[in-house]
């Protein structure tokens, strides 16, 4: 099934083939095409989700972050390997569908000038990440509220409120944190009226939703992540903050142009406990991240893992690629893994280095969550500057990094780590990563072994056609298919 009405320009695709093409298809189907073999152990629904359709009606949009949600459903069972695609039914899906060009967004403007921009808020384009809860599977955008869809058909099911408690803005931020111990959930959005603020929320194992805590914030800031432990909400807030709104709210230029890195404000951390407590602020030097991967309690200090990026070329240098995104992402992929330690009673943070290779997207075992880890998962650049080429498994105990490179002009995402038992000890599964094949104009599903992804894929599962880069997903072990 074609889902534009008004796809096939020839405008994006006579650029060559992209990580970033948009796939006007939708999907579904029993995958023949697997080199090597499928572990046995390894059961269950990966679920994928990016920017699958990047231009309208040949119009492309101007961000990375401007594309509409796809989301991509890989189930291995019994039976073999099932492909799905589906791209979620937002509002500016459909409008997008009916007026043939792309709406405003985070840096995308609505062509006729001011005029069709001024007082409009950039779409809900729910394409960063989805959340599996209970029966539940949302697709996620960090400005707005989740989308519900079926796990199975990935119908679009409707927009979530929550039973009304996602109010004003309703943001519902991209990565919420699951503990594995308790099955809640946690996640913030940020609101801005009457002034900055983060609200908290969590989500019980029996699914009740709840405001944890709001807590105000000095300025408006792009917060894309937090952190989770047993005891604390940890929020890392750089300053990237907005600086210029008034061009941006009479349309005369895309929200992204806001914000500025300002790096004489600093980082602040704030701990926020679970029960709904005081927060604690600890202010710290400048920092520029986008995600974190784990956090934990360690005697009186919180840890917190994180992709840093070297700043200096502030935000307008980074957002530049997110831009130009079919060119070179630039510095994306060159981030540095760190740990901050957090020690709130002398209201200090120290850092520490922990892998000096280029890397973003960072998992880990998500059932070592919340608690102390030995394993990091990136996809990274092998050459600085460049589009992700490889997966590598960051081992915390002995220092060493192995890494798989596709190769090719090929480029991989986030890789998810899937165990091959419930009770299997950490880092012992596989890594799921989607290869995009530069050259075929097709992608593969890679399995990887977790410990040694450098001894190459135990198999690659060809799909019929591309998938584009996709943000974030997660793996469900234990299909339950219907
Ligand atoms: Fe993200």
């Amino acid at each position: 099934m074609t889902v534009s009405q008004h796809s096939g320009s020839g405008s994006v695709a006579d650029l060559g083939s992209s990580p970033w093409d948009s796939q006007h298809s939708e999907h579904d189907y029993r995958v023949t095409d697997i080199e090597g073999r499928i572990p046995e152990q390894l059961r269950g629904v990966l679920y994928r989700i990016g920017p699958g359709r990047l231009d309208v009606a040949g119009h492309p949009v101007d961000h990375i972050f401007d594309g509409d949600g796809m989301i991509s459903r890989v189930e291995f069972s019994d039976e073999g390997v099932r492909f799905r695609n589906r791209y979620v039914r937002t509002r500016s899906f459909d409008t997008g569908n009916r007026v043939g060009r792309p709406p405003r967004g985070f840096g995308t403007q609505r062509p006729g000038g001011a005029l069709a921009n001024v007082l409009r808020f950039p779409a809900n384009m729910s394409n960063t990440n989805v959340l599996r809860h209970g029966d539940h599977l949302y697709s996620l955008w960090e400005g707005g509220r989740p989308y519900r869809l079926d796990p199975d058909t990935l119908e679009t099911l409707g927009c979530e409120s929550f039973g009304g408690a996602l109010t004003r803005l309703g943001a519902f931020s991209a990565h919420p944190k699951t503990d594995p111990r308790t099955r809640e959930v946690f996640n913030f959005g940020l609101d801005f009226f009457p002034r900055p603020m983060i609200r908290c929320y969590r989500i019980s194992a029996a699914s009740a939703f709840s405001e944890v805590r709001t807590f105000p914030i000095p300025r408006l800031a792009f917060v894309h992540d937090f952190a989770l432990t047993e005891r604390h909400l940890v929020f890392v807030i750089d300053p990237i903050v907005v600086r210029r709104p008034v061009p941006v709210i009479l349309g005369l230029r895309p929200f992204d142009r806001a914000l500025s890195y300002v790096p004489e404000l600093g980082t602040t951390v704030v701990l926020v406990p679970r029960d709904g407590g005081e927060p604690v602020r600890i202010e710290h030097d400048a920092l520029f991240h986008f995600h974190v991967n784990n956090a934990y309690e360690d005697g009186g200090d919180t840890v917190v893992d994180l992709v840093a990026h070297d700043s200096s070329a502030g935000w307008d240098g980074w957002n530049g690629h997110l831009h130009d995104y079919r060119g070179t992402p630039g510095p994306a992929f060159g981030g540095q893994l760190r740990r901050l330690r957090v020690t709130s009673r002398r209201g200090r943070v120290t850092e520490e280095t922990l892998a000096d290779a280029g890397c973003e997207f960072p998992q880990l075992d998500q059932r070592r969550a919340t608690t102390a880890h030995r394993h990091s998962y990136v996809a990274s650049a092998s050459v600085t500057g460049g589009n992700p080429d490889s997966v590598a498994t960051i081992d915390h105990e002995t220092g060493a990094i192995r890494s798989f490179v596709v190769g090719d002009g090929n480029t991989v995402c986030e890789p998810l780590f899937a165990a091959s038992s419930p009770t299997a000890a950490e880092g012992d599964g596989w890594l799921l990563t989607i290869e995009h094949q530069a050259e075929q104009r097709r992608s593969r599903v890679l399995v990887l072994p977790a410990d040694r992804p450098d001894l190459g894929p135990v198999a690659a599962i060809g799909l019929r056609h591309h998938v584009p880069m996709t943000f974030h997903g997660a793996f469900e072990a234990r299909a339950q298919g219907r």
